[in-house]
């Protein structure tokens, strides 16, 4: 009996190794939780892909996933069980900037590479040569956002509202404020918040008192739904405008008609006119019967870069495939063509999308 016990443990621990195992870190649950639930749903159709077409390197990918509830301690809980216990042979999450921040320097300390497929802070790469991101970085899309306030919104007074919690929100405000002030644009109002806030009538009622053309807020959808609505409440008339962090589901349902005529910039649209982004969005609608949103599309990339890279190093060896990763060149990816460049940030455009008829409509794609 002994005997056989050993035996089957040994075929186990066989077949494991036979596998390539990725720890996949996402705010499932909590404040963010639809920014995870759409990774995950991303991860899993690239993952099937892969292993229905025999895998990499003839072995099957195992993504083992955790939820960090949407807490940058919960990150650095699951990435230590994930690199002591399961030992992964690479990371991929977290999808925030802040939780990114937290779980870098561990997976940095036991050189795992790490691809976050959407944490967009400058500082995230900045941790070390194991750490990657197939994202754009905040300083193009705050810089980016400004200009099209400026250019296309002929915004020239710009209020900002930040969350002093997030390091996403407070980089993505300094690029923004930036670039607008560079082009002759002022600043009139600049006003803070916390995560977890649900009253933000004091901000807006000094936003108001400056008479902006408009208003940045570089936030998370669970907030700025709520601050669209109570802007419409306190009677702003000016147009609001922000980034990624405003790119779910959650967004229309919280704001309800108060979203109309309002813009965000984010890294992918189901209505782009591309092949590329029509077969991506037939094949996850088979599966999930919805559309994707930018984070459902930026984890199929991820998922599927990494599957790549490793094919290329072909080997497991982690300083293998962080080289690979790093040579990454011209990937075809739903949300543009991926090359990883010297600092391990990629470069792609920023998709502009409007409100309008309760849903965000494609504008237009603002290069670097
Ligand atoms: N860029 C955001 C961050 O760094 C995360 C995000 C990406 C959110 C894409 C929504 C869509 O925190």
């Amino acid at each position: 009996m002994v005997f056989l016990n050993l035996l089957l443990s040994g075929c186990a621990r066989k077949q494991e190794e036979e596998r390539i195992k990725i720890g996949v870190i996402l705010p499932l649950t909590g404040l963010l939780s639809t920014f995870g639930q759409s990774v995950r749903k991303g991860v899993e159709l690239a993952l099937e892909e892969v292993n229905k077409g025999g895998g990499i390197l003839g072995k099957q990918i195992e993504c083992i996933i955790e939820d960090d509830e949407s807490k940058t301690d919960g990150a650095q809980t699951v990435v230590t069980k994930l690199l002591t216990k399961d030992k992964v042979d690479l990371v991929l999450g977290e999808v925030v900037s802040s939780a990114t921040l937290a779980i870098a320097p561990l997976c940095q300390r036991y050189k795992v590479p790490l691809v976050t497929p959407s944490a967009t802070n400058v500082e995230v790469t900045k941790v070390g040569d194991y750490i990657f991101r197939t994202c754009f970085i905040d300083d193009f899309q705050g810089s980016a956002l400004a200009r099209f306030a400026f250019e296309n919104l002929g915004a020239r007074r710009a209020a900002i509202l930040k969350d002093v919690k997030s390091d996403y929100s407070i980089g993505l405000a300094s690029a923004f404020s930036k670039t607008f002030k560079e082009m002759g644009g002022e600043i009139v109002n600049e006003q803070a918040y916390a995560a977890g806030d649900t009253d933000f009538r004091t901000q807006l009622t000094s936003i108001k008192a400056s008479n902006p053309d408009a208003l940045f807020i570089p936030g998370y959808y669970t907030e700025v739904g709520l601050i669209i609505r109570q802007a419409k409440e306190l009677s702003l008339r000016i147009t609001l405008l922000g980034g990624d962090g405003w790119d779910s589901p959650k967004l229309v349902e919280i704001a309800g008609a108060s979203a109309e005529g309002t813009y965000f910039g984010t890294h992918f649209s189901p209505q782009q006119p591309t092949p590329r982004v029509r077969d991506f969005v037939s094949a996850f609608r088979q599966k999930y019967n919805e559309d994707p949103d930018a984070l459902a599309a930026l984890g199929y990339d991820a998922l599927r870069l990494v599957a790549d890279a490793i094919r290329r190093a072909g080997t497991m060896e982690r300083v293998k495939v962080r080289e690979e990763l790093a040579k990454t060149s011209k990937f075809t990816g739903v949300t543009g063509d991926i090359t990883i460049d010297e600092n391990r940030n990629a470069r792609k455009p920023l998709v502009m999308l409007k409100i309008e008829g309760g849903k965000p409509t494609y504008l237009t794609s603002i290069e670097l």
